[in-house]
């Protein structure tokens, strides 16, 4: 293997480790805790296990944690009810509803539902919008995430090439406005661009979000390119003994070519959560008008 792989699981742990010691200052200087309601709505195994890390990292951080499991019958009607509560109790500095959710609810009544100072997965229109203006907002943990774990790499990012593959509201788009900001040339490559693998190929930094095991392959890098790889995704063993857990990036191939490369698992999976944590200390502290800590 030619590249040097990141280590998101080292990087995620030191950030961690900083924002426990933030906390701990904030709950010293300003006798506040921050506090995190994370809600999932159905049994959805992955959500389920995404839903109990997070509950034990904010404890760890010495943060308090809120978990509301609902069945998957929940109403809307409910669900909403449920974070208007949320919205109005003071203890808690960050509301996650975890997605997807059941088909009957509609995702978007949903997240515009939430107050956007509480909103740290920045999903809210309110933060989009501030995001994507550069004015501050709430910026998604995946790209923030991923965003820190790039930095580390290569440094300063002033005219670099930056190719992201997918174009969710959660990952592609907020990755590229973060690009954008940090002076990329940024092209978001999707289903429909012809020729993506030389798009890509024309990359400094790539990031991965497709959500589509392995399509990212060898021959698609720039020889020394940066490449993130966002997915998550479960695939049969060849020898029918289960799963194994997979990105979005043909590891063995890419990492042959790539510079820099994060692996699935612990590459920017443990940072999403970090981000998190750190949304949720910065959400508590803007509820004080306490100053934060510098934790990036
Ligand atoms: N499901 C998968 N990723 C995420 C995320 O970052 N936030 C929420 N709320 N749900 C998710």
């Amino acid at each position: 293997m030619a590249a040097k792989l990141i280590d998101g699981k080292a990087f995620s742990q030191s950030l961690r480790g900083k924002i426990a010691t933030a906390v701990a200052c904030l709950k010293h200087e300003h006798n506040v805790t921050p506090g995190l309601a994370v809600v999932l709505v159905g049994e959805d195994p992955a959500s389920q296990i995404y839903v109990k890390n997070k509950a034990r990292q904010t404890v760890e951080a010495g943060m308090l944690s809120f978990e509301h499991k609902l069945p998957a019958t929940t109403s809307e009607a409910e669900l909403l009810s449920l974070i208007e509560e949320l919205n109005a109790d003071a203890a808690v500095h960050g509301i996650l509803v975890q997605l997807p959710l059941p088909a009957h609810i509609a995702e978007k009544a949903v997240i515009e539902s939430i107050a956007p100072c509480k909103d740290v997965d920045g999903f809210h229109p309110e933060n989009v919008g501030q995001v994507a203006s550069g004015e501050g907002g709430v910026v998604p943990c995946t790209p923030l995430g991923s965003l820190m774990l790039i930095k580390d790499a290569l440094g300063d990012l002033s005219g670099k090439t930056a190719v992201v593959i997918g174009r969710s509201n959660i990952v592609g788009k907020p990755m590229a406005q973060l690009l954008l900001a940090n002076n990329c040339t940024v092209t978001i490559a999707h289903s429909r661009t012809r020729d993506i693998a030389s798009v890509a190929r024309a990359a400094d930094i790539i990031v991965a979000a497709v959500g589509r095991p392995e399509m990212i392959k060898g021959d698609w890098i720039k020889p020394g390119a940066c490449v993130i790889d966002v997915g998550i995704n479960r695939v049969d063993k060849l020898d029918g003994t289960g799963h194994r857990v997979v990105g979005d990036v043909a590891f063995s191939e890419a990492s042959e070519v790539a510079g820099n490369i994060t692996p699935v698992p612990g590459g920017v999976g443990p940072m999403t959560i970090a981000c998190l944590l750190a949304n949720t200390y910065l959400a508590a502290c803007r509820s004080v008008g306490a100053t934060a800590v510098d934790i990036f």
